[in-house]
């Protein structure tokens, strides 16, 4: 089964309403499939619009519906039949005589099945079906049961259907207790078959659904014998969740992400480093294994440190047993999933551009603070890789015979303005004013990212010398980063940013109100949100 996720139910009827005009453009005397329902309302205005200008013409479409209430008359506002007219077919050039609903008023509803089954196959069949999904999996109102029927047929609705459907009733006593359906093999010789899904209330049976399993009592699950359906469904109604991990030196973060990129589910595993880069993919694939028995992930993605060829799949980092590594494929191998990759910063940078400070925004820049500077840029939603190693803004020179950084070059930014570099300035003064508060914080706590900002609440100058000094060089790196991506948001993240409008403040009145600045509101999360994302983007 494909599966397009869309944003929102719009754009999910207007991906549908393509599909079905090009099945009318390539065979205008296509036979269509068609379907009742809150869902697909959405599609049919849009093949309105399209016939309207001039896209689509309906003059030799046949159309036959799923199914109709029994016993209902065609003129009741309930029946399909009347929707059908309301929303599509009064409102195109179709031909109504080549329009087909089951008789709701047949008397003999044996004889109506077999006629209705009879036209379907004396036209060779369905080439384009639609379908929407009832709460329950019912497809049609092919309801669950341990016997599914194959055709067309006259069916006791369950209480959930009544209940559902009760909402365009005034009373739920008028609601039809029967129908005539399609059965599932009316529907399943159809020639493609798209099934829409749209809301959170679907969740839980696409979910069911993408398992890829069959099971009568979630009828909709035998679509996955056939060999072309496109499930296009909202994210809301997407529950193909994806696991996202992030690789870090002390410990590999899981997240599991659902379709509103959520984090529904988190564990996680010490980082082990003694060990060959296939132990460690191993115990990382157990405990994904493990997750995936609790919950139905369709993608895996990694967020990893260290260096990765986007080609070969591989990875080298050095804190790591990784030495072109091929994690993708060997994860892929014992999971039998999809597993994708990027570096860590990027995907933290994806996660909070998706659901966190960045939601609103489509280009921005995210600078990791801690032990070196990390960096990951987002454009137009999309991580920004460049040649592949995009995004190492902790290695822009701003001195050009600075100090000296571990890459091997001189004057790097990270070498001035990450946490690292916070810190060597706090000891620095602390021994250089032995008298200060800030001497005495650092005696008590030791100089850590926090030292200094403690000095500064206690009213000390020596302190807030330190972090003036300190935020001149990371308000350097950010000026030249906005110079060359002008991106509307820069987000501040890792361990520094915990110190929140302390540092976000002052920062701000250096850079002035052109910059906009946010401290990351995802923290860790946004590296597992990120990760589980790589699928989607
Ligand atoms: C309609 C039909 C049903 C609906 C299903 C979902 O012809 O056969 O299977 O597709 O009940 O209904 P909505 O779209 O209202 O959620």
């Amino acid at each position: 089964m494909r599966v397009i996720v869309c944003n929102d139910y719009e754009e999910m009827s207007l991906r549908a309403a393509k599909l079905v005009a090009s099945q009318i453009i390539l065979k205008p005397n296509c036979v269509l499939g068609l379907a009742k329902g809150s869902t697909p309302i959405g599609l049919y205005d849009n093949l309105v619009k399209m016939y309207e200008e001039g896209e689509i013409d309906f003059s030799d479409v046949t159309s036959f519906n799923l199914d109709e209430y029994y016993p209902l008359s065609p003129d009741n506002d309930q029946s399909y039949r009347y929707f059908m007219n309301k929303h599509l077919f009064d409102r195109v050039n179709i031909d109504i005589k080549r329009t087909h609903v089951p008789n709701g008023l047949a008397e003999d509803t044996d004889a109506e099945c077999l006629r209705y089954e009879g036209m379907i196959n004396a036209v060779g069949g369905v080439d384009l079906q639609i379908l929407g999904i009832g709460q329950n999996g019912h497809i049609g109102f092919n309801e669950p049961d341990a016997n599914l029927n194959t055709i067309t047929h006259l069916t006791d609705l369950t209480k959930s259907t009544i209940d559902a459907n009760s909402r365009f009733f005034e009373k739920r006593e008028d609601v039809p207790t029967k129908a005539i359906t399609m059965g599932m093999a009316s529907i399943l010789k159809s020639k493609k078959i798209v099934l829409l899904a749209s809301g959170r209330s679907k969740a839980a049976v696409v979910a069911e659904l993408l398992k890829e399993s069959i099971n009568t009592n979630v009828p909709a699950t035998l679509l996955n014998v056939h060999n072309d359906v496109v499930l296009i469904c909202d994210k809301e109604a997407y529950a193909g969740m994806s696991l996202g991990i992030d690789i870090g030196g002390t410990s590999v973060k899981f997240g599991v992400v659902d379709g509103l990129n959520e984090i529904v589910y988190k564990d996680s595993i010490p980082t082990e480093k003694n060990c060959s880069d296939a132990e460690i993919i191993d115990s990382i694939a157990d405990k994904c294994a493990e997750i995936a028995t609790k919950f139905p992930i369709s993608s895996v993605g990694v967020g990893t440190p260290g260096l990765i060829n986007y080609e070969t799949k591989t990875v080298s980092a050095s804190n790591l047993p990784f030495k072109n590594t091929p994690l993708v494929k060997m994860l892929e191998k014992k999971l039998r999933l999809p597993v994708f990759i990027n570096n860590d910063a990027n995907c933290a940078a994806l996660g909070e551009a998706t659901s966190g400070v960045g939601k609103d925004v489509k280009n921005m820049v995210m600078v990791t603070l801690g032990t070196g500077i990390g960096g990951g840029i987002i454009i137009d939603k999309k991580i920004y890789l460049g040649r592949g190693e995009a995004g190492e803004i902790g290695h822009m020179c701003i001195e050009a015979d600075g100090k000296k950084c571990a890459c091997g070059a001189v004057g790097c930014w990270e070498r001035y303005a990450s946490a690292t570099a916070l810190i060597e300035m706090t000891k620095e003064a602390a021994e250089k004013e032995p008298d200060s508060l800030l001497a005495k914080v650092v005696a008590k706590n030791g100089a850590d990212g926090k030292a200094v900002f403690e000095a500064i609440e206690k009213g000390c100058g020596v302190g807030k010398a330190v972090l003036d000094k300190y935020l001149n060089y990371l308000a350097v790196g950010i000026k030249n980063i906005v110079n060359v991506f002008s991106p509307e948001l820069i987000v501040i993240s890792g361990g520094l940013s915990e110190a929140g409008e302390a540092l976000a403040a002052p920062l701000k009145e250096k850079l002035g109100s052109n910059v906009d600045i946010q401290i990351s509101a995802l923290g860790n999360d946004a590296g597992i949100i990120g990760a589980a994302l790589l699928c989607r983007v």
